[in-house]
């Protein structure tokens, strides 16, 4: 009897050995917050991929997401207008511009909800045309591979103003904008087919792109008596075309 019992548990302690070693396998790619062709980056590694050594591959970092993009070598190559971007995540560049000394920093602080935005859009060009190839560890990914609280709040301030600006696009369409037209010679002109001219504040824009702007908007005359409503500078009130 005993023999025989032997014979029936060691199959049974074989195949729940199995069973756990796999159950531990999917846990810890589960767990794992990268793909498994992915990788992590020091700042100091990703520099190596600015393009300079024509034998390595070249890689952008956006937001912590690092992308081959080799394929656009051209641009991204050395001495190819976008050069700057290669071998370091200079996120904050994507929408400053500023591609001098400190102005190439993945830091955001200070930027609009509408430039976060911005730069979010970005990323998502870069996942739609190149190679995601890993995380760069620091600002926005932890030596694990997790997202911080920064990119969690540059994602949450980026989807704030993506609504905001369609809040605004929604409010503005009820008020039909100005025509306008501007040439060398006779300058500007804007204009109304139905109504008439006024400058109007855009209230939601302070939040959006952090600054006041005020729009050309058609007024029917008896909408005319809101207040908010600016004339043109020498344009009469009534006018349906006004110099600008
Ligand atoms: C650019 O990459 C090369 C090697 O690929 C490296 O030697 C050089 O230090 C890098 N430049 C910067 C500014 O990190
Ligand atoms: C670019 O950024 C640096 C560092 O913040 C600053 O000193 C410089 O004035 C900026 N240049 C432009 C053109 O904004």
């Amino acid at each position: 009897m005993i023999p025989a019992r032997r014979f029936l548990l060691s199959p049974f302690v074989g195949v729940t050995v199995i069973v756990v070693l796999v159950a531990l396998y999917f846990r810890s790619s589960l767990k794992s917050p990268l793909h498994p062709n992915q990788r992590l980056f020091s700042a100091e590694e990703l520099a190596l991929y600015n393009g300079t050594d024509e034998t390595l591959p070249i890689l952008l970092g956006i937001l912590g997401s690092v992308f081959d993009v080799t394929k656009g070598k051209s641009h991204y190559g050395s001495g190819g207008g976008y050069n700057h971007f290669a071998g370091r995540d200079a996120s904050r560049a994507f929408v400053s511009g500023n591609f001098t000394g400190d102005g190439l920093t993945d830091s955001l602080q200070g930027l609009s909800s509408s430039e976060v935005k911005s730069i979010v859009d970005w990323r998502g060009f870069y996942s739609r045309t190149y190679i995601p190839v890993g995380k760069l560890v620091g600002r926005y990914y932890d030596s694990q591979g997790n997202p911080t609280k920064h990119l969690k709040g540059a994602e949450a301030k980026a989807s704030r103003g993506a609504q905001l600006m369609e809040k605004q696009k929604t409010e503005e369409a009820k008020q039909p904008s100005c025509d306008s037209r501007w040439s060398q010679d006779e300058g500007g002109e804007v204009w109304c087919d139905v109504g008439v001219p006024r400058l109007v504040q855009r209230p939601l824009e302070i939040a959006i792109t952090g600054s006041m702007s005020k729009r050309c908007a058609c007024f029917k005359e008896d909408e005319l008596d809101q207040s908010g409503l600016e004339v043109y500078k020498d344009c009469e009130p009534l006018a349906k075309t006004c110099r600008v």
